[in-house]
């Protein structure tokens, strides 16, 4: 299933985030490839949040990046992943903190505005070279 997943636009794409219990889906989480100023895509993976505001402040947004985190290391075998974000968008940067992600400086290139530019290395024992 996993290996289905990956052969379709490059094992990219948005998932529901649905609660264990109830299976109310609460928001949506991404992994995208970015794409550059000319609209062309890049190699760069870009993951991203949405929660609807009822659902904010229990932990649901970090707990689904970190699970397609994993799969963007482990089953796309990515090498690095990137997040970005508005600087007054304090909720979602918060999020990349917690993830541990490392912030690389702001960053024109993407969406057609200044955005805080983060990104994740693979865990070293899961990079192939
Ligand atoms: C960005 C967004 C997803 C963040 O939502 P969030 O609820 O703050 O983030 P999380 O789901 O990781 O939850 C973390 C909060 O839950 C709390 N929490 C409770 N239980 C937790 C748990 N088990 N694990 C982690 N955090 C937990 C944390 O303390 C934290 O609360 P605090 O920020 O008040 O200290 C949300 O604000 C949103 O959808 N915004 C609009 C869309 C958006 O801006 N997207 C990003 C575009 S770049």
């Amino acid at each position: 299933m996993q290996r289905h997943f990956a052969q379709l636009n490059n094992g990219t794409g948005l998932w529901a985030i649905a609660l264990k219990d109830s299976r109310e889906i609460v928001g949506t989480i991404i992994l995208i490839q970015l794409r550059d100023e000319k609209e062309n895509l890049t190699q760069d993976y870009e993951i991203g949040w949405h929660l609807k505001k009822s659902a904010w402040g229990k932990g649901y947004a970090t707990e689904a990046a970190k699970a397609i985190l994993d799969y963007g290391f482990n089953t796309l075998k990515l090498p690095v992943i990137y997040a970005i974000a508005r600087s007054e968008n304090v909720r979602s940067l918060r999020v990349i903190q917690r993830l541990g992600m490392i912030p690389i400086g702001r960053t024109n290139r993407y969406y057609k505005m200044e955005l805080e530019m983060f990104k994740l290395e693979a865990p070293k024992e899961q990079t192939h070279e």
